[in-house]
């Protein structure tokens, strides 16, 4: 293991120490066939902080997001979410070779260990039939089989909670693309995560409407809610990160907090920063 660190701004509470990690990563590897994308990947993030990861395109951070949320499996190293590792049971045997045996969970366990993250993507994927209620409402009643009058009272107000009280009844295509994000992030909200994953959120909209989306993950960020996004939003980073990693070619190549934005070491963090700044 590298040392890791982990930081605490005004924006959040003191995480106490002995705290388990929200997500632990330890030497994830992953390949697509011959392509090594993730190269040993190491990141603590402890509950009720947010992290921004930022790195070139292609570097693996959108791999490394789906593999904490699941929708890919790792070809190496470990993840635990709230202390747990995903996707497999340690057993505690091990093989001829010494190597410590794992079982794949079944799916009943990974849904269970999936729901504790809500994700939300570039594109906000909401379902165009379905107005932003009945999208927020989607998966509470049919995933965690709630009844409808309790998923709507809970799909109106996370609706609230990021600013669309007066749009219950639209449909996507009569919401603006700031709007239909901010639906999609009632729509994770609404499963009750413990932790939420952006995949950049903002990078699909017009630059009028980027403002809005990061208004409402600032005020998730100061309810406290664990975060990790990805994101070029630099000021975003700057101001609302606990702690800021820097990947390229699959791996951490720097890690700290805010602070290094403005005053990176490494040179391939220096050269990324003054293209996006
Ligand atoms: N399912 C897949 N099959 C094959 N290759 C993949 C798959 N998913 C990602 N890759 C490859 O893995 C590499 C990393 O992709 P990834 O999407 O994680 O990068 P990224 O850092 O999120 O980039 P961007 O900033 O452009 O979103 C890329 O070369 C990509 O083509
Ligand atoms: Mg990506």
């Amino acid at each position: 293991m590298t040392d890791m660190t982990t930081f605490s701004t005004s924006a959040s509470e003191p995480v106490p120490s002995g705290a388990i990690p929200a997500v632990k990563a330890t030497q994830v590897h992953k390949a697509f066939g011959s392509l090594h994308v993730l190269k040993g990947v190491d990141l603590t993030v402890m509950p009720g902080t947010v992290t921004v990861i930022l790195g070139p395109s292609g570097s693996g951070k959108s791999t490394f997001l789906r593999l904490i949320n699941q929708l890919e499996t790792l070809t190496g190293g470990e993840i635990e979410v709230d202390g747990e590792l995903i996707g497999y049971k340690r057993t505690g045997r091990t093989d001829a070779d010494g190597r410590e045996i794992w079982q794949t969970l079944d799916d009943k366990a990974i849904a269970a260990q999936r729901s504790k993250l809500g994700m939300v993507f570039q594109r906000f994927n909401l379902f165009p039939h379905m107005t932003a209620i009945e999208n927020v409402m989607e998966a509470p009643v049919h995933v965690k089989h709630m009844n409808k009058a309790e998923a709507r009272e809970l799909a109106v107000a996370e609706l609230q909670r990021v600013g669309l009280g007066e749009r219950l009844d639209y449909y996507p295509s009569e919401l603006s693309g700031g709007q239909q994000q901010r639906v999609a992030i009632a729509r994770a909200l609404a499963m009750k995560p413990e932790i939420m994953l952006f995949d950049e959120p903002t990078s699909a909209l017009d630059p009028e409407l980027v403002g809005e989306v990061l208004n409402v993950m600032l005020s998730l960020a100061k309810e406290g809610m664990t975060m990790i996004v990805v994101t070029h939003e630099i000021g975003f980073a700057r101001e609302v990160a606990d702690q800021v990693v820097f990947m390229d070619g699959g791996v951490v190549v720097e890690h700290g907090g805010p602070d290094i934005i403005d005053h990176p070491s490494e040179p391939r963090f220096k050269d990324f920063l003054q293209h996006v700044l």
